[in-house]
């Protein structure tokens, strides 16, 4: 019985609002070793700028899909806080075209992520997981309303390009 209370002490303070010491350790982490390749955030106007130059066969300007395009991605199928942390330190640490949940295009376009997770310690993967999870608001659904209200008459590139957020074209 003494060692069940003394068990949910060590339990609750997980489930608490996030955990600010989390959130820095995480940030730091995705500094140090996701930005490279990342970016933090891109606006809605700026990803619709960068699908631009792609379909006019331009490179893209970055080397993966923004940290929050991916987070919202991710969480869509993930998205339940554990779950999500789970798939992201296995997904970065083995990562692998059949288990991941971009959309082809980003995969097309970048090809897949190196493990960079296999250089960080349990502690490193479990703090960035935990900041994707927290650091972005709003849904994937949302993201895909914004862009089919944006998209269509400005190019005129026919409704099915338009629906899909910039880097997450489906093939
Ligand atoms: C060398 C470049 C590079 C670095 C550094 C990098 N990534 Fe990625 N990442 C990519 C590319 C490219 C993709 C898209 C293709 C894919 O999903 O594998 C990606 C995709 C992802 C995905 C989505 C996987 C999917 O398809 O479901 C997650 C999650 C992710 N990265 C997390 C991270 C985290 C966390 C870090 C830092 C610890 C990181 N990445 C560092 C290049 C990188």
């Amino acid at each position: 019985m003494k060692k069940f209370f003394l068990g949910l002490t060590f339990v609750l303070p997980i489930f608490a609002i996030p955990s600010e010491e989390l959130m820095k350790k995480g940030y730091e982490v995705f500094k140090k070793s996701c930005s490279a390749c990342h970016v933090e955030y891109m606006s809605h106007e700026e990803i619709r700028q960068v699908r631009m130059r792609v379909m006019k066969g331009e490179k893209p300007p970055i080397q993966a899909p923004p940290m929050n395009e991916v987070a919202l991605r991710v969480k869509h199928f993930y998205p339940e806080e554990e779950d999500f942390i789970e798939f992201v330190k296995n997904y970065i640490t083995e990562p692998m075209r059949e288990k991941g949940v971009c959309m082809p295009m980003a995969f097309k376009l970048f090809g897949v992520m190196p493990p960079i997770g296999k250089g960080l310690s349990e502690e490193e993967k479990e703090a960035v997981a935990y900041w994707m999870y927290h650091r972005y608001e709003g849904s994937w659904e949302e993201m895909i309303r914004k862009f089919h209200g944006h998209g269509r008459g400005i190019h005129g590139r026919g409704k099915g390009m338009m629906e899909k957020p910039a880097l997450q074209g489906e093939d």
